[in-house]
C-alpha cells in the first residue's frame, strides 16, 4: 500500500485526536516499518489494519466504521492532490463511473505499484449506478467512505447502499447508487 495512504491516516488521527494518539497507535502496533511512512513508499497493507484496528479498539468504534471513516478523509485529500480526477463531471454518478477505466488508471500510471482494488462498473439506467468491489485487501469499508464522500463533493442527492457478492468478506461488495 502506497505511503500516501498511511501519512493520510495518521494525519487525519491528528487532527480529529491529537499527535499523541497518532504517535500512540503507532507505538502500540509494533510496525515493522517503524511508522516512519514516506508518500511514494510502499509498506505492507497489514500495518494499515492494524493501524485501524488499534484506532476502533482506542475510539470504541469497530474497525469498519473507522475505515469509512478514513474513506471519507482520504477522498478530500485525493481530490485535493488530484483535482482533475474530479473536475469537469456533472455529478458523482459521473466520476464514479471512471473509477476503474479513467481514475485507477491514471493512478497506475502515476504509482505503477499502487495496489489497487477492482471495480466492475455497470450503468443499469440514467439513476442507478452499480460499483462490484474485489480486492485481496478487503477494504470494502473503505471504499464505502470514499463513495459516501464522492456523493457529498457533489453536493449529496445520492443513495448508496452496500451489499456481500458472496458469502465470505473476500467475495467483495456490490454499492448500488441510485439518484433520488
Ligand atoms: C481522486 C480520485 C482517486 C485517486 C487519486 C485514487 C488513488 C488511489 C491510490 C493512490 C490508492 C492506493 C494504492 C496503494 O495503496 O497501493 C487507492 C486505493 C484505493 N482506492 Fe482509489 N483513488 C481515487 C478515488 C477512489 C474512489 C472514488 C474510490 C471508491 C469508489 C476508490 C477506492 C479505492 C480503494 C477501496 C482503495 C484501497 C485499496 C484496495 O481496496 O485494495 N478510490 N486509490
Amino acid at each position: 500500500m502506497k505511503g500516501m495512504v498511511f501519512t493520510e491516516f495518521l494525519e487525519l488521527v491528528e487532527r480529529t485526536w491529537s499527535p499523541a494518539m497518532a504517535d500512540d497507535l503507532v507505538d502500540a502496533c509494533e510496525l515493522q516499518s517503524g511508522g516512519a511512512y514516506t508518500s511514494v513508499g510502499t509498506y505492507d497493507h497489514r500495518e494499515m489494519v492494524k493501524l485501524v484496528v488499534e484506532l476502533a479498539a482506542r475510539t470504541g468504534q469497530r474497525p469498519d466504521d473507522v475505515l469509512h471513516w478514513f474513506g471519507g478523509g482520504l477522498f478530500g485529500s485525493l481530490a485535493a492532490s488530484f483535482p482533475r480526477f474530479v473536475e469537469g463531471y456533472a455529478d458523482a454518478l459521473s466520476m464514479l463511473a471512471g473509477i476503474e477505466a479513467v481514475i485507477h488508471v491514471e493512478v497506475r500510471k502515476l504509482y505503477p505499484d499502487a495496489e489497487l482494488p477492482v471495480f466492475e462498473v455497470s450503468r443499469q439506467d440514467a439513476r442507478t449506478l452499480v460499483l462490484d468491489y474485489r480486492s485481496p485487501r478487503c477494504m470494502d469499508a473503505l471504499a464505502h467512505g470514499l463513495i459516501d464522500a464522492c456523493v457529498r463533493q457533489f453536493g449529496g442527492g445520492v443513495q448508496v447502499r452496500r451489499a456481500p457478492l458472496g458469502p465470505t468478506h473476500a467475495d467483495g461488495s456490490r454499492f448500488t447508487l441510485v439518484r433520488e
